[in-house]
This record gives C-alpha cells, sequence and structure tokens, in this order.
C-alpha cells in the first residue's frame, strides 16, 4: 500500500475537524474522496501533508508512520499536494512557475527537461504560453499549470485539492482525461478530493467523506450506479 490512513484525528485550533478518517492508496491507483461542502476534503489533504498536526491515528507512506514529520521531509519523501485555489503565482511566467516546482529534483537537468517536454506534451495550450505571465491564462490553463507545476516534482502520490474547482464542465472533463493521462505515463499515484461527482468517470475507487466521518466507499464504477451515493453524498 503506498498510503494508508488510519483513524486519522485532526483540525483547527481546538475544533476537531475529522473524528477518525481511514483509507488507502494502492500505488498505481487514483482514488477519489467526494465530499458536499465543509465535510473535511482540504483538512484530510491538511493533515495528510503535514500542514496540520494529526492528533490521533496515524498516516503511512510507502510503509513509513509520518508522525510528526515536516512538511518538507514529506515532500521529500514523494508526498505532492496540489492545495485548493491553484497557488500559481499571477506575476510569474508560466516557465518560472513551472521552475519553482524544481527545488526538489535531484536528478539533474536533462531528466528534468525531458519532463518538461513530456508534461508539454500533454499540454499544448500551456507549452504555447511558455513566457507570458500566469495571470494572461485562462482559469484552466492556470489549473493545467498549477497541475503540470505538481508533476514536475515526480511526486509519488499527488494529492488534487477540487481540481474541477471553477471551470466549466468540458473543461473539468478535459482535466479529469489529464489525470489518467499521467498516470499513464507511469510512476505517479493521485488522491483526488472533490465536490464533483465527474470524478467517480475517471477514478479506480472512491470514498464518501461526511462530516469528517467515513461514509460509503468502493469502486468508483459500484458507487456511480448505486443510490446510497446520493444518499451519502447529498445527505438524503
Ligand atoms: N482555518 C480554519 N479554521 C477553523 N475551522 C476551519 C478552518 N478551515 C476549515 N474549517 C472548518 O473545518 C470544516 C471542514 O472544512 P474543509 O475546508 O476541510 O471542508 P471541505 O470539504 O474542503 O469544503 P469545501 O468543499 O468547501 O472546500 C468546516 O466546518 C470548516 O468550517
Ligand atoms: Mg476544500
Amino acid at each position: 500500500m503506498l498510503l494508508e490512513i488510519n483513524d486519522l484525528v485532526s483540525g483547527y485550533g481546538r475544533l476537531e475537524v475529522l473524528h477518525g478518517v481511514s483509507l488507502s492508496v494502492e500505488e498505481g491507483e487514483i482514488v477519489s474522496v467526494l465530499g458536499a461542502n465543509g465535510a473535511g476534503k482540504t483538512t484530510l489533504l491538511r493533515a495528510i501533508s503535514g500542514v496540520l498536526d494529526t492528533w490521533s491515528g496515524s498516516v503511512v507512506l510507502d510503509g513509513e508512520n509520518l508522525g510528526s514529520l515536516a512538511i518538507e521531509r514529506r515532500a521529500m519523501r514523494g508526498l505532492g499536494h496540489l492545495p485548493e485555489g491553484r497557488g500559481i503565482f499571477q506575476n510569474l511566467s508560466v516557465k518560472e512557475n513551472l521552475e519553482l516546482g524544481l527545488g526538489l529534483r535531484t536528478d539533474g537537468a536533462a531528466a528534468v527537461r525531458r519532463d518538461r517536454d513530456r508534461l508539454f506534451d500533454l499540454l499544448p495550450a500551456l507549452a504555447e504560453k511558455i513566457g507570458e505571465q500566469a495571470s494572461s491564462l485562462s482559469g484552466g490553463q492556470q489549473q493545467m499549470l498549477a497541475l503540470a507545476r505538481a508533476m514536475i516534482t515526480r511526486p509519488k502520490l499527488l494529492m488534487i485539492d477540487e481540481l474541477s474547482f471553477g471551470l466549466a464542465p468540458n473543461l473539468v472533463d478535459q482535466l479529469f482525461e489529464l489525470v489518467v493521462d499521467l498516470r499513464e505515463e507511469g510512476g505517479t499515484t493521485f488522491l483526488l478530493v472533490e465536490q464533483n461527482a465527474g470524478v467517480l468517470e475517471v477514478s479506480d475507487r472512491t470514498y464518501v467523506l461526511r462530516t469528517g466521518n467515513n461514509d460509503i466507499s468502493g469502486p468508483s464504477a459500484e458507487l456511480r450506479a448505486s443510490h446510497d451515493l446520493v444518499r451519502s453524498y447529498l445527505g438524503h
């Protein structure tokens, strides 16, 4: 198992938000966590990446308990986190934004160039704008840039907080397909947290998170066809 989370409890100050969440991600999988507004999706990713402390329970990556390991150490172990709201620098160029992701690479400039070229093959719209300011990109292109920047660090596991946020439905489909292509490229496993149930089309397994607790889970294709999903996720 690449990632194993057991009974994770965490929150802000004295406010407990995650009340004992468990999930696992196998190497090569695309796993999604589906949850309504305020279910705790962002909090979950923050606790996994180390932005928030684990109050109890465990986060195990590749057999290693991350315990109280600092954020940067977790990143060095191959844990990537694409946060809510994209986190790209508007006044830097596309190229400069990508280069910010390179601090974690230790395998040399040639390998980095090769990966960048592969990413640009998948993202021709971005390649064309390499010298332009990020602020001149459309919302969808900015999201692609954020994804490219996360990918260029070559994470073992990339966690993405609402890739679909604020995008038109056709763009959402395109970005989800891009994740599938990146997985096929090899080497990266994905944990996608989403409000958008369209993620069920591209993930292998899905967990529903409901007010900081696990609800139903299973193969995404089964959940897609299930009435329980409507009850569990939409709460009726
Ligand atoms: N910085 C914070 N300080 C205190 N409480 C917070 C903070 N951020 C989130 N919360 C609370 O934690 C709970 C879960 O929020 P979280 O942002 O994890 O939900 P979410 O599933 O990501 O929602 P959304 O779909 O809106 O992004 C909410 O009740 C929220 O009010
Ligand atoms: Mg959120």
